[in-house]
């Protein structure tokens, strides 16, 4: 499973790639927003120094929400760098988009996907990714990876090419159910990443390791 991050934060995306297993990036204009970027200059220099830092898919979701803006957006996005991938609502214009930018070539990963039925239609429209919100699922108290697993299902069943990237990760457990589950890519946070590093035995085994250690005179 790849791992992506999803945050605009470039510390944190240094951090991530500095471990090792970091495979690419997810933005979306409220992570945006939160780094304070503003105006069209530095949002470009911010997805291009985002594209410098890590070596995989980094995704720039369009503001527009009509066809003729999602295009005229995505393949601006698209120019700044060949990492990145247009990001596009699922929504009906969004649909279209989709398929455009992929005859174009261009990669996309069709965001706020909530039932498998969205996540079929963003495959036929040939998404390189589609984004279901898991923890956004859990916080309605529905199951966000029962839909992962349907959407398993579906892809599986007719060999869709498109990318199952569990989105909205809020854990560490997200992260592991989804590989149980057999999602192509998770993006969370760093806290959820670093997460499946901790477990109590390894940290006493170490301390007992390191005491031992000492009576070697190394
Ligand atoms: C997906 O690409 C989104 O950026 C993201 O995963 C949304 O997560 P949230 O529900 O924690 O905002």
């Amino acid at each position: 499973m790849k791992f992506f991050i999803d945050t605009a934060n470039l510390d944190q995306i240094k951090e991530a790639q500095a471990l090792g297993v970091l495979d690419g990036v997810t933005t979306n204009p409220s992570l945006m927003a939160k780094e304070r970027i503003t105006g069209k200059e530095s949002i470009t220099n911010h997805y291009r120094n985002i594209c410098k830092i890590v070596d995989g898919d980094v995704s720039a979701e369009v503001i527009g929400t009509s066809f003729d803006e999602m295009i005229r957006e995505g393949e601006e996005l698209a120019s700044l760098h060949p990492q990145i991938v247009v990001k596009v609502p699922m929504i009906k214009d969004g649909v279209k988009a989709v398929k455009y930018f992929s005859e174009k070539g261009i990669k996309t990963n069709c965001t706020l996907i909530f039932s498998s039925g969205q996540a079929l239609l963003a495959a036929k429209a040939g998404a390189t990714y589609v984004s279901p919100f898991i923890g956004r699922l859990d916080d309605i108290s529905t199951d966000g990876l029962l839909l992962i697993e349907e959407i398993r299902r579906i892809y599986d069943n007719y060999n869709y090419k498109t990318d199952i990237l569990a989105a909205s990760v809020r854990h560490t457990m997200h992260i592991i159910n989804c590989a149980k589950i057999g999602a192509d890519v998770m993006t969370g946070p760093l806290s959820a990443i670093e997460g499946l590093l901790k477990h109590p035995l390894t940290d006493n085994g170490l301390k007992k390791f390191l005491e031992d250690a000492k009576s070697m005179k190394v």
